[in-house]
């Protein structure tokens, strides 16, 4: 890989020893995808920023870089951490707080926004065309496919040294030759809520592999919608983008894959793990929500209250709550928490007695069975409201 006389100096250590190890981490990810240089980035999105998914191990490491003066060199944003300071935070072990404090200082120290969020498009919009180097699956199908910028979907490590550095080896999906769609899908009957949507980004995410479709029939969706089909997408497999058709596309002999009805039914059925419909928890804010999503949330509490004996999560980052401040005592007073920073699958959910999760996330409802140990239950916005609240 070619490397410019000022990256030979960092890669030789003449700029300190966290530099150098990140230019290390950039280079060696560069040869083994054959990248023949390193492209500067607009930002970097670290994920694995919860003590819950990143455990003890990394943690020395993590102090070792910022010890030695690491500093972002990019815009450099971070995922959910594990706990809210609010709401969750009261209410898990003092040792967990400690450790999870003790994660986002060393970020902190080197410079990276408290963002906090998987959605740090609602924080700034990266522009079309722009080079990230961002790791949360699901911002990645995001910022590809709705905002036409450019990103492979980095590890933690990875996306951590591409914001000390500054730059991200150019192959895969920042070069233009890999954003071909090889694959051309058909629906043949309209997806009717986030749920559907999630469900059909779960149902393509494994016959694709890691192929790019062309979606038909799905122009004019809100973005709230393709939100839901990217992360499910990228839950359920390697594809980090998709397009949606225009008039003007050609492909060049896709593979060709039909949706029906049926199989965004099963995809939804598959989904749910749980027949029983009486969660402990009904978690709203996977990805983390718009102000849209918190508007049409607190539309639909109406001045109703939380069941007893259950929970209702909103999540979003501290950036939207902020925005949506308007909205923000009404969803409160219902006795539902509108948390930020943290979402149920990178909380220990589990400590807190919670077994059966009911959300409108696909994404959630593939991850819970296996991050949280619970039962899930997929539903509309609508029905989860339904469930959690009374009246
Ligand atoms: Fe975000 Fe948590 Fe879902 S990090 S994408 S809300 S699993």
């Amino acid at each position: 890989m070619y490397l410019t006389n000022e990256e030979e100096r960092i890669y030789d250590g003449e700029y300190g020893w966290t530099n150098q190890i990140c230019m290390k981490i950039l280079v060696r990810l560069g040869e083994l995808f054959a990248a023949t240089k390193l492209i500067p980035i607009n930002s970097a999105h670290v994920s694995g920023i919860s003590y819950k998914t990143l455990g003890d191990a990394p943690i020395e490491f993590l102090e070792a870089l910022s010890a030695t003066g690491g500093k972002v060199s990019a815009r450099a944003t971070l995922n959910p951490q594990g706990l809210d300071t609010e709401y969750l935070g009261k209410k898990l072990d003092e040792k967990i707080r400690r450790k999870q404090l003790n994660i986002l200082k060393q970020f902190e120290k080197m410079g990276f926004a408290q963002s906090l969020t998987c959605t740090p498009y609602y924080i700034e919009e990266p522009s079309q065309g722009s080079h990230l180097a961002w790791a949360e699956s699901s911002a990645v199908v995001y910022a590809n496919s709705v905002l036409e910028a450019w990103t492979n979907r980095e590890g933690g490590p990875s996306a951590l040294a591409a914001a000390i550095i500054g730059k991200t080896p150019d192959y895969g999906i920042h070069k233009a030759v890999n954003r071909q769609p090889k694959a051309s899908v058909t629906l043949e009957a309209q997806p009717q809520n986030e749920i559907e949507f999630g469900a059909i980004g779960a149902f393509l995410g494994k016959v694709l592999e890691d192929k790019i479709p062309v979606i038909c029939g799905l122009k004019g969706s809100s973005k709230e919608d393709l939100k839901q089909l990217g992360a499910a997408l990228a839950s359920t497999g390697m594809a980090n983008m998709f397009y949606l058709h225009s008039a003007s596309m050609r492909l060049d002999k896709p593979e060709k894959i039909t949706i029906e009805n049926n199989d965004i039914k099963s995809s939804v059925e598959n989904l749910s793990t749980s027949a029983k419909s009486e969660p402990e928890l009904v978690f709203i804010g996977c990805p983390h929500c718009s102000m849209n999503e918190i508007k049409n949330v607190a539309c639909t509490i109406g001045g109703r209250k939380v069941k007893g004996g259950k929970e209702l999560w909103i999540c979003t980052s501290r950036f939207v709550k902020e925005k949506a401040r308007n909205y923000v005592g009404e969803i409160e007073q219902s006795g539902a928490h509108l948390i930020t920073d943290t979402c149920a699958v990178v909380t220990w959910t589990e400590k807190l007695g919670i077994r059966t999760i009911m959300t409108n996330s696909a994404k959630t409802a593939y991850y819970a069975p296996t991050l949280n140990k619970a039962e899930t239950v997929l539903a509309p916005l609508k029905e989860c409201l339904n469930t959690a609240l009374e009246g």
